[in-house]
């Protein structure tokens, strides 16, 4: 009997408790929501974070601010969006660093699948080797020698352990067999002012954050990692023309919310996006950084689920051989 009375209790419970969720996503938003982006301001993360967050704010009709928790290659920011209440207030940005292959870098206190809800998949970009001005290479194939003639490694900057640069780096290496010196910054905008001020020699960086500058002859670009030119910048070859064959890496990023946000607001959330990657103030702005949107197909959230653990068996066994020492 008391077990009865126990089990009717527990059952209405769930049941106000999923009324009062269908309420609440019923009122969604009614405040301003948060995108929590793991790196610094002014990098790519941040810029695409930006963009977007300017034009959901048109179609959910309340602010959408962006904070930039940085630090260990993104996997604190990463944190403080899977401990948030799951009401779609907070959401994490991240991309195949954060949300990928952190997870065989890092001791996360948190699973990158069972703890976050999949909103949608974002723009992804190639990765750009570049290097600073003083570097006396013009083609990839010089800067490859003279990174053999050196004495010491090169110093390259990343945005620290696990981040879309640092992989990019560690793939560069694992095809030429050649060592680069890592030099972690909270992200790749820091790293970049330093590279346009000489203070470290390269970065294979995404193209979103390189481009403007290279484009200003403040840095050189060597080659993108796809297997076509970036059609805002055609006139940098890719690592296939200039002599790396196979260097291929395309940086995704994608949208997640805290598990149990209630599935109304992820849907809301998902449309929001679907609508900003289809405005074409907002195509033009991704176009020039180099930024491919993904075919309508693959922006639902399954779509994005989906990939994310597809990515994990891709790059965990490649990550776990480099045995990434986190600093
Ligand atoms: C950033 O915004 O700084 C980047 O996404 C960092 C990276 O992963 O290289």
């Amino acid at each position: 009997m008391r077990r009865a009375v126990r089990a009717a209790f527990i059952g209405l419970l769930s049941s106000l408790l999923s009324l009062g969720s269908a309420a609440h996503a019923d009122k969604y938003p009614s405040r301003p929501i948060t995108i929590v982006v793991p790196f610094a301001a002014g990098g790519p993360s941040d810029a695409m974070a930006r963009i977007l967050a300017e034009r959901m704010k048109a179609s959910l009709g309340e602010a959408v601010l962006v904070e930039n928790v940085t630090g260990a290659g993104g996997s604190i920011g990463v944190g403080r969006a899977v401990r948030a209440t799951p009401d779609g207030y907070t959401i994490s940005f991240g991309h195949l660093g954060t949300h990928v292959c952190n997870g065989a870098i890092y001791r996360l206190g948190y699973d990158l699948v069972d703890d976050l809800e999949p909103v949608a998949l974002l723009p992804s970009n190639p990765m750009i080797v570049v290097s600073k001005t003083a570097v006396p290479a013009t083609t990839l194939g010089e800067l490859l020698a003279w990174l053999k003639a050196r004495p010491t490694p090169a110093t390259a900057g990343t945005a620290g352990a696990g981040s879309g640069s640092h992989v990019a780096g560690l793939y560069f290496e694992s095809l030429t067999g050649l060592k680069l010196q890592y030099v972690p910054y909270r992200g790749t905008a820091p790293a970049l002012n330093d590279l346009v001020a000489g203070q470290i020699d390269l970065m294979i960086d995404q193209t979103s954050n390189s481009i403007n500058q290279v484009r200003a002859g403040a840095i050189r670009a060597y080659a993108v990692t796809d297997d076509k030119r970036v059609e805002s910048a055609p006139d940098i070859p890719t690592a296939d023309e200039a002599g790396l064959p196979g260097f291929h890496m395309t940086l995704w990023s994608g949208l997640w919310v805290p598990k149990r946000t209630p599935t109304e607001v992820v849907i809301r959330l998902n449309a929001a996006v679907v609508e900003a990657l289809n405005d074409s103030t907002v195509r033009k702005q991704l176009y020039n950084l180099g930024l491919q949107i993904p075919d309508t197909a693959r922006l639902a959230p399954e779509a994005l689920g989906a990939w994310q653990k597809a990515e994990i068996a891709k790059w965990w066994p490649l990550i776990k051989a480099a045995d990434v020492k986190v600093e």
